[in-house]
């Protein structure tokens, strides 16, 4: 196949993906790996049909509406979007695809790790074993409450919420969840629905967020919404930073009325809130969901299957926009 189409890939995917993508297109790499942002991912743009990117880049409308015309898709190394514009793609008929599904089973362990870590006050334990401060077993030494038995409240039941079920099932939990509308029976198995996340908020003695990241939900955990939780609750995110309020999280973390919180995901990350960082009650982990070696393959296979059918002039398997 002729390497015609010119690809701009934004960051430093996998070696298995940089390879496939530099077989079928003439690619532009990035070297040092840095998250291109604004006028600058602008300017590398020029000369490139499309763009393998990802979550790290953000395609604002302005961003959107500066890049070269030649420009005609943007395919994203994530299931989240966003960080794009897509009313502004749309409306420059830039094509956008993300990757869905291929990351579900590897960001409900992180999600099923935090359970466990906030839970069991796995940092507290750590950070005492390798400080040399451990002074023995005692009956009452970092107890914290176990997950049989217990309800999970699952926010976004698609495929990594459900995913999250399927795990806590194991562990003996219940499952209560909301999404934006009704899961078939198969796919519910057995799950206990609720018409509204404040419903969900009140029965979750475990709080999942799972649930994509819209202007709407923006600070979706908030003072007011805490207050609906079973005192002593467990919250954990992997989702998006931005769904909750850490102005709101921190105090109710430092109280006790939140148990723990179990984060892979920070408003404004890489910087994150530095008073979480003072919390024994907060288990925290970089973003790193999707950090395994098959998924982050196959997100970047997803990705160029995108592409792929986008020049094949096809329809796009995960079309956004
Ligand atoms: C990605 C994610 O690793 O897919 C998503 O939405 O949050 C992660 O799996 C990250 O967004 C990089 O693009």
């Amino acid at each position: 196949m002729p390497k015609t189409a010119k690809l701009l890939v934004t960051r430093r995917f996998p070696p298995d993906v940089l390879a496939r993508a530099e077989r079928d297109y003439t690619c532009t790499f990035n070297e040092n790996d840095t998250a291109w942002q604004g006028d600058d991912l602008i300017a590398r743009a020029a000369g490139h049909d499309a763009m393998l990117c990802s979550s790290s880049n953000k395609f604002t409308a302005g961003v959107v509406a500066g890049l070269p015309d030649e420009i005609g898709m943007l395919a994203t190394f994530s299931v989240g979007f966003e960080h794009i514009d897509v009313d502004a793609c749309k409306a420059r008929g830039i094509a956008v695809s993300n990757t869905p599904d291929v990351l579900s089973d590897a960001t409900a362990d992180i999600a099923m790790m935090l359970l466990l870590t906030a839970s069991r006050r796995a940092g507290e334990a750590e950070r005492m074993m390798r400080s040399d401060s451990w002074p023995g077993w005692t009956p009452t030494q970092l107890l914290g409450p176990g997950l049989a038995g217990k309800r999970l409240g699952i926010l976004g039941m698609g495929g990594i919420g459900r995913a999250v079920a399927r795990r806590a099932r194991g562990f003996g939990m219940e499952i209560h969840y909301h999404n934006r509308s009704r899961l078939a029976p198969d796919l519910e198995e057995g799950a206990t629905y609720h018409a509204t996340p404040e419903a969900l908020l009140a029965q979750s003695q475990f709080l999942s967020i799972n649930c994509p990241m819209s202007p709407e939900m923006k600070h979706f955990l908030d003072a007011e919404r805490i207050e609906l939780l079973p005192q002593g609750a467990v919250v954990v995110n992997t989702a998006r930073g931005g769904l909750v309020d850490d102005a709101a999280l921190i105090p109710a973390l430092k109280s006790g009325r939140v148990f723990a919180a179990g984060l892979d995901v920070f408003e404004g990350e890489p910087k994150i809130n530095p008073a979480y960082r003072d919390l024994d009650n907060v288990f925290m982990t970089p973003h790193m969901g999707s950090a395994t070696i098959e998924t982050r393959n196959a997100m970047g296979f997803k990705a160029l299957d995108n592409l792929d059918a986008y020049f094949a002039g096809t329809e796009l398997p995960d079309r956004v926009a």
